[in-house]
């Protein structure tokens, strides 16, 4: 395949050199890729990954990620918290965010300088669509004086009406920050209406909370998860913090994407079972081998537009660049520079199910 624009780039064959050069990442996808599919992704990895060298880019890739792309052409790979922290420090001059929408807005702040690409415009997210910066100043004008929390899972425009971000992997830390620095004993904490339940039964600052929901999480249910108990007695249950209250009260263990990762590779657990996007346990599983991976997971679809065939073609095109209004980035950065100032956890935080299984109210606007 021969890619014209800005840059030209010829996609050879699987050839001896492209078979030579991937041979360790066939090493990793091995268990996930038939050898018919790797002769066709082989040779794009290695144009992709010559380009990157070209024009100075990196691409920045998230756990939910296809293995191919994941393990094949991600520079930096983790979790919300991991990729915003490597998109404001990473020396390039292009990012390709091979994620959602809202994490290449979040490069874009952090990097104004960088020239940010997204493989696809669709790829969006069901919590960043659920609330505008409307929304948020209505909720300011109902709640004055108490700060405004914001998953980063949310429009520049909701970050620029924010006083300071989160993730999954710090938003205990971040609501109890924020009620200290303001002086107060509630905190408004938005779109994710699981995430501040969970988010709520792990400290004592109150919590208020907007009605969004991640499309993949809330599908899981506890009838899905005694099910595998039954099914599988001996497998631990790993949970994502954006799943409903009561999945995480019969988990094992519950923490962000990198948290999970952490956890599988550390603790090497015989059979284990991430309750998230289907790639996650693909990912992981390259780099755990003698861990047996049963797999109720929901796939994403915004992720899933990211395919290693649009890598290239932004590449190639310089498409599609994502800008940010200068205004509205200035006022989000101060809300994402916050979260990155803080320090960050000693290990990935983890969720404590003691508490995680004990109800407490939150105020859902
Ligand atoms: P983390 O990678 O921060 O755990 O978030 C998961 C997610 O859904 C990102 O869209
Ligand atoms: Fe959004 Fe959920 Fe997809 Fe993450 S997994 S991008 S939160 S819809």
């Amino acid at each position: 395949m021969t890619a014209s624009g800005p840059t030209e780039v010829h996609v050879s064959g699987f050839t001896p050199e492209v078979e030579a050069a991937t041979a360790p990442v066939w090493e990793k996808v091995r268990r996930h890729v038939t050898p018919m599919e790797w002769r066709l992704q082989a040779p794009l990895i290695h144009a992709i990954n010559q380009l990157k060298r070209e024009r100075r880019a990196v691409i920045l890739a998230h756990n939910y990620m296809t293995p191919d792309i994941f393990h094949g052409v991600g520079d930096y790979v983790g979790d919300s918290l991991g990729l915003a922290r490597e998109a404001a420090r990473a020396d390039a001059d292009v990012i390709v965010q091979a994620g959602v929408h809202f994490m290449a807005e979040t490069s874009k702040i952090l990097s104004p300088e960088k020239k940010i690409l997204i493989p696809d415009l669709r790829a969006g997210c069901s919590l960043a669509a659920s609330i505008t910066a409307d929304d948020v100043r209505l909720m300011r004008q109902r709640y004055p004086g108490l700060p405004v929390v914001t998953y980063v899972n949310t429009s520049a425009e909701v970050k620029a009406e924010t006083d300071i971000c989160c993730t999954s992997a710090n938003a205990v830390q971040v609501v109890e920050h924020a009620a200290r620095e303001w002086g107060v004993d509630r905190v408004i904490l938005i779109p994710d209406e699981f995430l501040a339940r969970n988010v709520a039964r792990q400290t004592s600052v109150g919590i208020i909370a907007w009605r969004g929901r991640c499309e993949v999480h809330e599908q899981f249910t506890v009838e899905d998860i005694r099910e595998i108990r039954e099914a599988h007695p001996g497998a631990e249950i790993l949970a994502h913090p954006e799943c409903p209250a009561e999945v995480l009260a019969e988990a094992d263990f519950a923490g962000s994407t990198a948290a999970m990762n952490d956890y599988v590779l550390t603790r090497r657990p015989r059979q284990v079972v991430l309750i998230t996007e289907c790639s996650m346990a693909d990912n992981v599983a390259a780099d755990a081998v003698d861990t047996e991976f049963v797999r109720p997971c929901n796939l994403c679809p915004h992720m899933k537009q990211i395919t290693l065939e649009n890598i290239l073609q932004a590449l190639v095109e310089d498409r599609h660049e994502v800008t940010v209004d200068p205004i509205v980035a200035g006022r989000a950065r101060t809300a994402v520079q916050r979260m990155i100032d803080m320090p960050p956890p000693s290990s990935p935080a983890r969720y404590d199910l003691v508490r995680a299984r004990h109800h407490v109210d939150v105020e859902l606007i």
